[in-house]
């Protein structure tokens, strides 16, 4: 056997010809997305490949490229085809995807140093505070999605109402009282990550939502109110800008008010919701957002970049850095080299291995510009009137909720006894099917099917499906049809 010097290939021509077919094979894949099922149920041989033992020999790239195509590619979630419209995901662009191939080629730590990656990550932090109007002395990090950077705000927020002392002294009994707010309607990593600080989720009040999804503000003044007789110290206020079932939003402006005279810090959860200040027609209903203490979103999903490119913007950099930033003899900063730069991406988070996350958000924003992604956003919004106006016109069908942005909760009218079972059924059925995939969730105790369009491929013939399909498979549910 042959003494390898390093894991670069051999024979080079051949690992760029290989390196060509799979390009090739992953813009068809693109091109062809409506033409394939939106899902398929992995098959019991495709599973298989990957229950094998710890490969001891190499494998040629050709021959792990054929299993990717025949074991992987066709099972996939399905994403990014047109029909997909389950929780609440982006749809990917061949520009993301082709940064996504050069980040990996470069293979940058974006932890810290001098080097023209952590620019790239610089100029996407000062696009961000343009896009809020936040001032440039704000900071700002990519993570892996809002729910972490959901966690983060929370820390931040500890910082700003406990000192930074309790980075070293943990909270003892003065974090014991530490309250923090946000709607029924929020999602569940908000309260995940109260219980991750160490605080409980039960520090997090959640205040009733109104008929439209939104945090009830009398409730919000009532509870915070009773907190402070009771000896606790709000803390943290968190309004979201696009409900994960509704895509309600809350009034953030009246938020930004009772944040401001209860001094609490002001967090606004955004997943979705907040690119939505990139149209002109959605942003109004963003107003207030340029309030907010922190913000956190994902590119990933309205902003459609290749997973996972979360955000989370602060506007006090300092307190965000003094959150963080820890000290360490190997990190050391020098005036010049590599090691160059006051501060680095690791002094906002606690990752110090970071990926280039900054250079497939760059592609997407430079290649189609923020008007054109505005206009993706807004798309569909109005997809989403067009599917409530189609379901508000079918009799056996029964609009669940207000549409706000995007996502639309509705079911299929069947006896109360069967309604959940039924609608649940249906969903399964149309996953199986492979037209179009919605999700479930529960609103008001009863299921629901979701459809959330985020995906800027889905079009009017999506919806049609959706409608169409599933009023067959609520037929065939009620019939008691085999699917
Ligand atoms: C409102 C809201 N918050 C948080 C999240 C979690 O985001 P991620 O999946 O990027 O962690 C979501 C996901 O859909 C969401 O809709």
């Amino acid at each position: 056997m042959t003494q390898r010097r390093s894991l670069d290939p051999d024979d080079w021509r051949a690992a760029r010809r290989q390196a060509h077919r799979m390009l090739d094979d992953v813009i068809d894949h693109i091109e062809s997305l409506r033409d394939q099922p939106v899902w398929r149920a992995p098959t019991t041989t495709a599973r298989e490949h990957f229950t094998e033992d710890l490969p001891r020999a190499p494998t040629a790239l050709s021959d792990l490229h054929q299993t990717f195509l025949e074991a992987v590619l066709p099972y996939s979630s399905g994403n990014a085809h047109p029909g997909f419209m389950g929780w609440v995901q982006g749809a990917g662009t061949l520009p993301g995807v082709l940064a996504e191939l050069l980040a990996a080629g470069l293979n940058a730590n974006l932890g810290g140093r001098d080097h023209m990656a952590i620019a790239v990550e610089r100029q996407l932090t000062a696009w961000t505070q343009q896009m809020f109007g936040f001032p440039t002395s704000a900071t700002g990090l990519f993570v892996t999605g809002t729910s972490q950077a959901n966690f983060l705000a929370t820390l931040v927020a500890r910082g700003r109402a406990l000192g930074f002392e309790a980075r070293r002294t943990g909270l003892g009994d003065k974090g014991l009282r530490l309250t923090a707010y946000a709607s029924s309607a929020a999602h569940g990593c908000v309260r995940q990550a109260l219980d991750m600080m160490g605080l409980g989720e039960q520090a997090l009040r959640l205040v009733p939502a109104d008929d439209q999804h939104r945090i009830c503000l009398a409730s919000l003044a009532h509870v915070i109110a009773q907190d402070r007789a009771a000896g606790c110290t709000p803390f943290l206020l968190v309004g979201t800008a696009g409900t994960v079932d509704t895509g309600a939003i809350d009034d953030l402006g009246a938020l930004a008010a009772v944040a401001r005279a209860e001094q609490l810090h002001f967090h606004i959860d955004g997943a979705f919701g907040a690119l939505g200040v990139l149209s002109p027609a959605i942003a109004p209903r963003l107003e207030g957002i340029q309030l907010a203490d922190s913000i956190a979103f994902d590119w990933h999903k309205w902003g459609q970049a290749p997973y996972d490119a979360g955000y989370l913007l602060v506007r006090d950099g300092e307190l965000h850095r003094r959150t963080f930033a820890a000290e360490a003899a190997y990190l050391q900063r020098s005036p010049r080299g590599l090691g160059a730069g006051a501060w680095w991406p690791c002094d906002y988070g606690p990752d110090l291995s970071r990926g280039f996350r900054a250079l497939k958000v760059w592609f997407t924003l430079k290649a189609y510009g923020a008007r054109e992604l505005g206009e993706a956003i807004e798309r569909t919004c109005s997809l989403a009137s067009r599917l409530a106006e189609l379901v508000a016109a079918e009799p056996r069908l029964e609009l669940l909720a207000p549409v706000a942005l995007n996502i639309v909760c509705f079911r299929f009218r069947a006896p109360d006894a069967d309604a959940d079972a039924v609608n649940s059924e249906i969903v399964m059925r149309l996953h199986e099917a492979g037209r179009v995939a919605p999700s479930l969730t529960r609103l008001g105790g009863r299921t629901a099917i979701r459809a959330a369009i985020v995906n800027h491929r889905t079009d009017e013939r999506d919806i049609a499906a959706l409608v169409a399909s599933t009023l067959e498979m609520g037929r065939q549910c009620c019939s008691r049809e085999p699917a």
